[in-house]
């Protein structure tokens, strides 16, 4: 916790005194040309209890519209299962804030349902035409050198992982496609509201490759959802993301000083950083993108004083870590049942979830003590199964833990199809920091302790 705490306060200074210098005057690019400026908005989950994703993607979508991104240019993935869900009270829309304007309308969407998945999202953004052709809409970013991009992507995250509704993104494959699109664009910058999202780039993301990603949390932390709970929304969700909701609803508020025009990233960071104080809002990779002005990727809004908008400034408010938000609108939804079938099947929501939960704890504990105990010299290295030690990652642990997890897929039960495991498998990712080739030894012990896990392990929350 002390290293975490130190690096959120050693970047806190370096941004600061580095934006410092180019507070008034963020450097335009030097080259004559613009370049265009891409978009991809991604929501990476589904269902009801994540309503709160796709409402900041479709949010961010109107924002960067209304900034005059032209539709060709904005690439968009979400499940799309909000908007009509059976449990949404007005059906056909979205919002991100209590009493906010409906943010579904108009936003067109490129890939929805099981579209949305990590290889479309790897073909997407390094350019695949071809693959693409047949899926969705089928646009994918088309950079050139001269061109921004801007990612914005919402979801649910672990130690080196972003989650797909079925897949996990790894952090070194989202790296590998930066590298392979090197040179085919200018700068790129990324918005990532996600659990322990510093964890997709610290020791990972190079300081020299004109990508900057700004993360809602540390690496070994949550991220928090807000305008949960609210009486106006009989059946318990949240409608948006701390981190998320800050950066836009900045955004929304028309600036009469044009400063939305020249605000340079470092200065929405320490904007944003500052307001978000549920967990701390990181900066990793090229800093001299830092300097660059926001609307150079986002575009911006001229003021003028008949803007109709009437943005009020609502305070954040009723926020709850994302871990916690679907155990909540259960019990929420079991607390406010008036028919005693519904309470029972809430119910037997609750008690089959709970014991999902703990058939998975305790094979993934299982696993852990049969390595240690064929591994004693690690033990002290990697911690404890319910409290791993702080591991820094970087590139060379890949392999091996994306190895250990697919082995637990494989014959245990889906990880990414059960979001309950995101706060459990940092542990995996020890094991290979101590030693990357510990995957090896492992399939066994795997096999074993799956031996009799029940096959209806899904969707455990
Ligand atoms: C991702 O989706 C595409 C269709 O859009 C499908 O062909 C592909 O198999 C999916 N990938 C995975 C890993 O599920
Ligand atoms: C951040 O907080 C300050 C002071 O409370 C407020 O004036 C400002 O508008 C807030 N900014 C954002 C981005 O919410
Ligand atoms: C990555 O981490 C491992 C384990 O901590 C270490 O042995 C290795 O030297 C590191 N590699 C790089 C490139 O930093």
């Amino acid at each position: 916790m002390i290293g975490v705490f130190n690096l959120a306060v050693l970047a806190l200074f370096a941004v600061g005194s580095f934006a410092g210098n180019n507070n008034q005057n963020p450097t335009e690019d030097d080259s004559l040309y613009e370049g265009k400026k891409w978009v991809v908005l991604v929501a990476g989950s589904k269902g009801w209890s994540n309503y709160r994703h796709q409402a900041d993607i479709c949010h961010a979508y109107q924002l960067i519209r209304s900034n005059g991104i032209p539709e060709e240019n904005i690439i968009t993935m979400m499940v799309d299962d909000i908007a009509y869900n059976k449990w949404n009270p007005k059906p056909g829309q979205i919002i991100n804030k209590p009493k906010g304007p409906d943010v579904y309308n108009g936003v067109v969407i490129d890939y929805k349902g099981a579209d949305v998945n990590k290889t479309n999202f790897l073909k997407i953004i390094t350019g695949d035409q071809e693959a693409m052709e047949s899926i969705g809409t089928g646009k994918v970013v088309k950079s050139g050198r001269h061109d921004k991009i801007f990612i914005n992507f919402v979801d649910h995250g672990s130690t080196g992982i972003l989650g797909f509704p079925d897949d996990f993104l790894y952090a070194d494959e989202l790296n590998d496609a930066f590298d392979s699109i090197y040179g085919n664009y200018k700068k790129i910058l990324l918005y990532i509201e996600a659990c322990e999202a510093g964890s997709m780039f610290d020791g990972i993301l190079r300081e020299d490759t004109n990508i900057l990603a700004i993360t809602a949390s540390g690496p070994r932390e949550s991220s928090y959802a807000c305008y949960c709970g609210l009486d106006l929304f009989p059946v318990y969700t949240c409608l948006g993301d701390v981190f998320s909701v800050t950066w836009l609803e900045d955004l929304d508020e028309p600036k009469p000083d044009r400063s939305s025009k020249q605000r340079s990233i470092f200065n929405d960071f320490r904007e944003v950083r500052t307001n978000v104080s549920k967990s701390n809002v990181m900066v990793y990779g090229d800093f001299d993108v830092g300097s660059k002005r926001l609307s150079s990727f986002i575009g911006y809004r001229e003021y003028s004083d008949d803007v109709s908008l009437n943005v009020q400034k609502s305070s954040i408010k009723d926020t709850v870590s994302s871990r916690e938000v679907y155990e909540r609108a259960i019990q929420n939804q079991l607390a406010n049942s008036k028919s005693l079938p519904e309470s029972l099947k809430l119910s037997a929501e609750l008690s089959q979830n709970n014991k999902m939960k703990s058939v998975i704890d305790s094979v993934l504990k299982n696993i852990y003590s049969e390595v240690v105990k064929a591994r004693p010299d690690i033990k002290s290295k990697i911690g404890d199964y319910g409290k791993p030690s702080y591991l820094k990652l970087n590139l060379s642990v890949f392999p091996c833990y994306r190895s250990i997890l697919n082995q637990i897929t494989e014959n245990c039960f889906s990880l990414p199809k059960n979001p309950y495991v995101l706060d459990k498998i940092n542990i995996f990712a020890n094991m290979c920091v101590v030693d990357n080739q510990i995957h090896q030894m492992m399939g066994n012990i795997i096999i074993k302790s799956c031996s009799d896990v029940p096959d209806n392990i899904v969707d455990v929350q």
